[in-house]
Parts: structure tokens; C-alpha cells; sequence
């Protein structure tokens, strides 16, 4: 089984390319909705987060564990490696290295949470792969919250990330990276900001195939396909995003209610 983990509902995105790369591997989703957001917080708060997130998981029997979740990636990725040598930990970074690849301006941004923003691992990301472009990061305060509450429609929200995202766009950006796997929701929002200008860049599928080739043939053939959806507080909602995303191929996946997970 495959364990994939976030604060909240924005795994979800990167959960919906491993189940398409994995149609037959079993997957266990865990969102962390009584600590959520994790982008404000201390990297000793995320990083106690993950690790017993992490010993559930494994407990539970996931011999994979995915963390889809910039945030948790940036700040426990190391530790939970750590805690857990027999288990195979992918974590999520932001795509700053397709991006530099692709870019012709010279010129790129990364939106991300205040926590990621800061990370020491976003700047050695930075160094390695874009260390001759002009790199801006755009932290964005709240904007996970707001994908959370599924306010997805408002007209606000639309001029405070066309706002953000001006500066940047008419100084030549020309990719965007969304390095927060909540912002992967907030495409419809963002695409028509950047239409004609700028691509926006997301990891999930990237994820997916590397987790494919740990997987092998095993993780391919043993399960049957099934997902369960765990959370630390309102499971139900959990649930009910993967209907109002259009997530219904997860949906259709499911082995049972959504479970309260005291972790
Ligand atoms: N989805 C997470 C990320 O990729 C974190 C969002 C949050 O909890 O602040 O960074």
C-alpha cells in the first residue's frame, strides 16, 4: 500500500496522478485537517507533524509514503528518511528545475507557503537549477486556507493573485511554479492571470512516475485498487472535496466512509 499525506485536501492533486500512474496499487490518503495550514508554522511543529504521521502510515502498512506537501517536504523529508529506513519516502518539491529548463526569459516565480518561502531546501533547489535565472518567490499567505474552505470562486481571491502576480508577469516571467500542492486547485483561478505570458508548472505527474518506479512491478500487481481516505478532523469533508473537485475517479476508488484518525 501507498500512504500519501498532506495538511489537508491539496495532496488530492498529486494523489489523483499516482492513482492514474497505479490503477491497481491500494492507496491510503491522510490529510492532517486538525493542524491545517502547516505554511505557518514552525519547522519543529511540521516536522513532529510528519513523523508520527509517518509511524501511522507505516503502521498501517505502507511500504511507500508519499508527502504531498511542499511544506512537510521542505521541513521533514530528512527525518522521516530517518525514522523509517525500510520504507520508500518520495516528497514534493517545487518545479523549479522543469521550469529553469523551459524557460527562454530568464525569468521565473514560485508561489508558495510562508514556510516553504523561507526553507533552506527551496533556496539549495534555487542554486541548483536556476542559479542563472532570476527566480522570484511569491509567498502566499492563506491561499492553502482558502482552497481548504473550497472558497474557490472568489471574486477577491481572483484580484488579490492577479495583484501578486502582475509585478512578475510584466517583468518577463514567463513560468510559474506552484509550489504548494493546494495551488493545483487554484488553476482555474490562475491560468487566465497568466494566459499568453506564462506557463503555470505543477509536479504532481512527476511524483506519480517516480512513484510508479519505486512501486516496480509489485507495487503495480499486489493491490486491488482501493483507496482509503483518513483525517485528523471532519473526514467527511475530506469526502465530500473529492466529489466538489471533480475528483471522481478517486471517488470511485473508495473502500469505504472516510475514518477519523486520532494521530
Ligand atoms: N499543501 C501544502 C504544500 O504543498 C501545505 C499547505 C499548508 O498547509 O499550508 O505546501
Amino acid at each position: 500500500m501507498i500512504g500519501v499525506f498532506d495538511s489537508g485536501i491539496g495532496g488530492l492533486s498529486v494523489l489523483a496522478a499516482i492513482a492514474r500512474a497505479l490503477p491497481r496499487a491500494d492507496l491510503l490518503y491522510f490529510a492532517d485537517t486538525a493542524h491545517v495550514p502547516y505554511g505557518n508554522k514552525d519547522d519543529a511543529a511540521i516536522r513532529a507533524r510528519a513523523l508520527r504521521i509517518g509511524r501511522y502510515l507505516a503502521e498501517q502498512g505502507c511500504r511507500q509514503i508519499v508527502v504531498a506537501c511542499n511544506t512537510a517536504t521542505a521541513a521533514a523529508v530528512a527525518a522521516l528518511r530517518e525514522s523509517l529506513p525500510r520504507i520508500g519516502v518520495i516528497g514534493v518539491v517545487p518545479g523549479i528545475k522543469p521550469a529553469a529548463a523551459a524557460s527562454k526569459s530568464g525569468r521565473i516565480a514560485v508561489l508558495t507557503t510562508v514556510s516553504t518561502a523561507r526553507s533552506e531546501r527551496l533556496a539549495r533547489l534555487i542554486r541548483q537549477h536556476a542559479g542563472a535565472l532570476r527566480v522570484d518567490i511569491l509567498p502566499c499567505p492563506d491561499w492553502a486556507t482558502k482552497v481548504e474552505t473550497l472558497q474557490l470562486d472568489d471574486p477577491d481571491f481572483a484580484g488579490t493573485a492577479r495583484r501578486l502576480l502582475e509585478p512578475v508577469l510584466a517583468a518577463g516571467a514567463d513560468h510559474v511554479v506552484l509550489g504548494c500542492t493546494h495551488y493545483a486547485f487554484l488553476v482555474p483561478v490562475l491560468q487566465p492571470i497568466v494566459a499568453g505570458r506564462a506557463a503555470l508548472v505543477d509536479v504532481a505527474e512527476a511524483v506519480a512516475r517516480q512513484c510508479r518506479r519505486l512501486a516496480g512491478e509489485d507495487g503495480e500487481t499486489a493491490g486491488q485498487g482501493r483507496l482509503t481516505l483518513s483525517a485528523t478532523a471532519s473526514p467527511e469533508r475530506l469526502r465530500r472535496a473529492l466529489t466538489l473537485l471533480g475528483l471522481e475517479s478517486l471517488a470511485a476508488r473508495l473502500s469505504g466512509p472516510a475514518i477519523l484518525a486520532d494521530v
